[in-house]
């Protein structure tokens, strides 16, 4: 390389290191506590019973404002997710009464039909107007990927701020944190609004949805306002992760697989220059 082309490849080493451009992003810290959930690690996976509970939380609290678009009705029946029986589910969809659109009739009036399996969860809104106008002007998101959206990154020293490597707060730390983390205002009331340390900037359109006793679990687990946030962070994780146990297996495999596929191709060096004197 000419010297100019290496001054100026340092140079750009050199500001990559060093000045990183917020669009790198290596760092999004979000406030929230630590947990150790039982899906973290490399061999982490779903506690189903509290997939259970979560879903549970999810149906009879969190979809009175937020939809969970991206899941169906089957999913829930799936390999590791709660995984429902398909007769449990219908049951459910029988019980809660969960509508959906199926065309208009020969008056040419809307009508709507029975949810199915293969039907996505109904959202409380027809519109967004109509989920502002209930909520003081701010729009409950979908869950769906709530919890991927708040993944926190966080970077070692050692590594460059570009490398998404390590997580840091965030995820659902973060969704368990600031559904249990309401307080009190000190002081300052703001119309319409919820002070609440965890969400940016303190003040939040969402009134504290649970506070403790707020269902009643099947399963006789105590559900204190900590449990019943944890149970609906793990379920949550599941909507935007459905496919993370099998991910992390198929991980582990090739991971086994490479190990021995190295072991090997040292073994097929030692042989082929056994004969060779060095
Ligand atoms: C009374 C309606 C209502 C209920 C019930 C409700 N939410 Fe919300 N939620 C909102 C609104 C409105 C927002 C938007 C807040 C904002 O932008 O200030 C929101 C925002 C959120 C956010 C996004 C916060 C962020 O970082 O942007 C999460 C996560 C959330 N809600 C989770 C839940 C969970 C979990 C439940 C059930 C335990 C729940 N919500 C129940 C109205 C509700």
């Amino acid at each position: 390389m000419k010297t100019i082309t290496k001054m100026l490849a340092a140079a750009g080493l050199a500001m990559m290191a060093f000045a990183a451009p917020a669009w790198a992003s290596g760092a999004e810290r979000h406030n929230a506590d630590d947990y150790a959930f039982s899906f973290e690690g490399p061999f982490g996976k779903y506690d189903r019973a509290q997939l259970r509970r979560g879903w549970q939380i999810f149906k009879e609290v969190c979809s009175g404002c937020h939809s969970l678009k991206y899941i169906r009705f089957r999913n829930l029946t799936e390999p590791g997710g709660p995984e429902f029986t398909k007769d449990q589910v219908k049951a459910m969809i029988k019980e809660g009464e969960y509508m959906v659109d199926a065309g208009y009739n020969e008056d040419g009036e809307p009508v709507q039909r029975l949810a199915r399996l293969s039907d996505a969860i109904p959202g409380p809104y027809k519109s967004e107007e109509q989920a502002k106008a209930a909520n003081n002007n701010a729009i409950p998101p979908d869950l769906s990927l709530i919890v991927k959206a708040r993944e926190g990154w966080d970077y070692p020293w050692y590594v460059s701020p570009f490398i998404k490597l390590v997580k840091g707060p965030g995820g659902a730390e973060y969704v368990r944190s600031l559904i249990s983390g309401y307080e009190e205002p000190q002081g300052e009331e703001r119309e319409g609004l919820n002070y609440n340390p965890y969400f940016p900037g303190h003040w939040t359109a969402m009134p504290p949805p649970l506070s403790g006793e707020d269902v009643e679990y099947a399963d006789g687990t105590k559900p204190t306002l900590k449990q019943e946030a944890t149970d609906i962070a793990a379920f949550l994780t599941w909507a935007s992760q459905p496919k993370l146990e099998e991910r992390k297996r198929v991980g582990l495999m090739a991971m086994i697989y490479l190990a021995v596929f190295a072991l090997m191709m040292y073994m097929v060096k030692r042989a082929l220059w056994s004969g060779v004197k060095h």
